[in-house]
């Protein structure tokens, strides 16, 4: 059985007298750091020296270099991008390490795909929050905390576990609950949630829309309907506190009526071909090798294609509709 960590399983007091840095105070990195030091752990946030320093600076931080902050601190968190953590780690992090370091990753990505090669003498382990940095901040704020999942990667000293977990607990996460998972699957998990799902969602929302449009409906109707009502978030919301059969099951008869009579017909969509194709590309490190070509190469697939998405007439009515819905 999957083993699920909460608050009791954890003790904040392995933290005591030792320094948390924190590498990268973006999305994730900020309310992680901010987290920490509400829940009384030492923190060291390191930056490059960009206006990204401010942030820390107003938050009452104080920011140093990355190559700085290393020594001091015991454990470091990676709160950088994906494609960025490589060679963060090989030119300034790698040449630092210490014996006993713990190295915590925000999900199993690098590692597991072998871009990141730590040494045997030091820890490694993963706590990746299953939500956006926002969230990471506002849930451990209003005491709810937030879904992680945490693993270990290599267990050197053989403390890993307990640092690790008094680290999600001081974070917010066991409030809510860890749950353990190797960092491969993670890895895996996130990547396979990123590309079959939310383009299938993406390809079904623009789909939709331009059937409406084609048929004459009211344009700020539809985009209201589809998309800016936050209808989808409710129910998801709904799906998240009882299961998704359940967030089906309080729509209204007609509703349930309509979706279990039509779910047959997307079911001739045959979605698991796809699925499978993705996965294996997911599994075998293909889209890996991809992504960290595109990095190497200044993104110039991303860029032409978030041009070719811009192009879509149904941004631009997204954002007229939302003007006029605010104006009123
Ligand atoms: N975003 C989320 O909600 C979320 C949720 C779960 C897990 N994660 C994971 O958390 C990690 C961080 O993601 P994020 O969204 O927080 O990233 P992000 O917002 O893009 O933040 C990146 C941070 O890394 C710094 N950085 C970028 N390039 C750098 C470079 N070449 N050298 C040094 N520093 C650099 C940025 O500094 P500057 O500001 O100076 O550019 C910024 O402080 C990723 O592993 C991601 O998968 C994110």
């Amino acid at each position: 059985m999957t083993n699920i960590y909460h608050e009791k399983d954890a003790n904040l007091g392995v933290l005591s007298g030792k320094i948390v840095g924190i590498i990268g105070y973006g999305n994730l990195g900020r309310p992680i750091a901010n987290n920490l030091r509400d829940s009384r752990v030492s923190v060291l946030v390191g930056l490059r020296d960009d206006e990204t320093r401010d942030h820390a600076r107003e938050d009452g931080f104080e920011p140093r270099d990355i190559k700085d902050i290393i020594p001091r601190c015991h454990v470091l968190l990676f709160m950088l991008p994906d494609e960025v953590v490589p060679e963060v780690y090989l030119e300034t992090v790698s040449p630092a390490l210490q014996r006993g370091h713990l190295l915590v990753f925000a999900n199993g990505y690098n590692f597991a795909y072998g871009f990141v090669e730590p040494p045997p003498f030091v820890d490694v382990g993963m706590i990746a929050p299953r939500t956006i940095g926002a969230a990471v901040r506002t849930r451990y704020l209003d005491g709810t905390g937030f879904f992680s999942f945490v693993g270990i990667g290599q267990d050197a000293t053989g403390t890993t576990w307990e640092s690790l977990l008094a680290l999600a607990k001081a974070m917010g996460s066991l409030r809510a609950g860890a749950i353990e998972i190797g960092l491969e699957q993670e890895a895996q998990l996130d990547l396979f949630v990123q590309q079959a799902i939310l383009p299938a969602f993406h390809h079904v929302m623009t789909t939709a829309a331009r059937v409406l449009l084609e048929q004459g409906y009211p344009p700020e109707a539809v985009v209201t309907d589809l998309i800016l009502s936050g209808e989808f978030t409710d129910y998801l919301a709904r799906a998240a506190q009882g299961g998704l059969l359940q967030a089906m099951r309080m729509s209204s008869l007609t509703g349930q009526y309509g979706i279990f009579s039509r779910l047959p017909r997307f079911r001739d969509l045959k979605l698991e071909g796809i699925m499978d194709a993705t996965l294996e590309e997911i599994r075998s490190g293909d889209f890996a090798t991809e992504w960290a070509r595109e990095y190497e190469n200044g993104y110039p697939r991303l860029d032409s294609l978030l041009r070719a998405q811009e192009q879509l007439d149904l941004w631009s009515l997204e954002r007229r509709t939302l003007e006029m819905l605010r104006n009123q």
